[in-house]
């Protein structure tokens, strides 16, 4: 290794060596467990930075920014954690600037809350630049100066808005310097979100496995057959043969009658995941949400039996 790494030396300026590490850590694209944050409160899911310190995800996925067809500015909804006047939500820039510095991909959730029905002109590529302004620019945004790492589409078989012109839009915005990751949460059964699949921009897809009897484990029978049958055909679609596919899963039973999609943590371990992680583009388990986590300590047994990795994607710059 010492030799490797001195002969590098010698062979590159020192410059060009020094700016290769600064972007391949920024293109650095986790594998793990990601889970979605910020519909409770403080005492039920923990704040962001303990989320984040609690060492058990790689990716958190703030949650939510309500987004609007007329084109009305989209606005924030995080609950009980913050957003009143003695408590704005810029207290989380140094929590967000926290998770960053451990490494921790922060995102931002759209779409789970789309107000309106009839699309105004245009409204795709404002909803992509008023996001790039408020939340991934480093300029002053809801959140403090922050510079969050990516988006998440949270869809429910959402046609109201086009959603792959706002990922194109929000992949103009990248520069080679900084990568926005995008990625998106579509059902498992949508049959509407090819067309987003198809920009070829997805870095991530988690795709949810649960709330959907037609594609999710029924834990009444302790059957996986109909959750492997969709888990297959997601990781084969060519689209995302340069994306990470991710097991969406609730972190809790949920109602007591209906099966939710949740799988208990050692039949995960022991009968889904060997199959699972045979895609050559798993990239882990997502889940639903922390407030649930907080209650079951799903991630706490699963995070052993998920890859950790990290795949850095280099630019052209990159001479080897
Ligand atoms: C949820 O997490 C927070 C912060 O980690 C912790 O203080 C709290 O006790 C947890 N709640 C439950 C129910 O586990
Ligand atoms: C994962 O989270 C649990 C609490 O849910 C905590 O007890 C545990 O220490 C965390 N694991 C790591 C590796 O930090
Ligand atoms: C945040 O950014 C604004 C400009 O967009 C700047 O005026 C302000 O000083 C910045 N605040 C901090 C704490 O960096
Ligand atoms: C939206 O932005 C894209 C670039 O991402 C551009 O090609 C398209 O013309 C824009 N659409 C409108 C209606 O402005
Ligand atoms: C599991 O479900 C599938 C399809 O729903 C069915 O064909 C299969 O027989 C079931 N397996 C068991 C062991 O019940």
């Amino acid at each position: 290794m010492a030799t490797k790494t001195q002969t590098l030396i010698l062979l590159f300026p020192l410059f060009t060596l020094s700016s290769f590490i600064n972007s391949s850590q920024a293109d650095c694209t986790p594998r793990g467990i990601s889970v979605y944050w910020g519909q409770s409160s403080d005492s039920e899911e923990g704040t962001l930075e303990e989320t984040c310190k609690s060492g058990n995800y790689s990716i958190v996925m703030i949650q939510y920014l309500t987004v609007y067809a007329s084109g009305r500015d989209p606005t924030f909804n995080l609950a009980g954690h913050c957003g009143s006047q003695d408590k704005p939500c810029t207290i989380l820039e140094s929590q967000i600037q926290t998770c960053q510095s451990l490494n921790i991909k922060v995102f931002l959730s759209i779409g789970r809350d789309v107000v309106g029905i009839i699309p105004a002109r245009g409204v795709e590529n404002k909803t992509a630049s008023f996001i790039f302004d408020n939340f991934l620019s480093g300029k002053a945004g809801p959140l403090g100066n922050v510079t969050l790492d990516g988006v998440n589409i949270f869809t429910v078989n959402n046609l109201i808005l086009q959603w792959d012109v706002i990922i194109r839009a929000l992949h103009s915005y990248a520069t080679p310097q900084k990568k926005i990751y995008l990625s998106a949460s579509p059902q498992c059964s949508d049959l509407f979100f090819q067309r987003d699949i198809n920009t070829g921009l997805l870095d991530y897809i988690f795709v949810q496995f649960y709330s959907n009897p037609a594609c999710q484990y029924d834990r009444i029978l302790l059957n996986s057959t109909l959750l492997l049958k969709s888990w297959k055909l997601w990781i084969s679609k060519p689209e995302l043969s340069n994306a990470l596919v991710f097991m969406g899963l609730p972190a809790s039973p949920g109602g007591l009658i209906l099966s939710n999609g949740f799988i208990e943590a050692d039949v995960l371990r022991r009968d889904t995941l060997p199959t699972v992680q045979q895609a050559f583009n798993y990239g882990g388990i997502m889940l639903y949400d922390k407030a649930a986590d907080n209650k079951t300590k799903y991630s706490d047994a699963i995070k052993d039996s998920v890859p950790k990795s990290c795949t850095c994607f280099c630019d052209e710059s990159f001479p080897f």
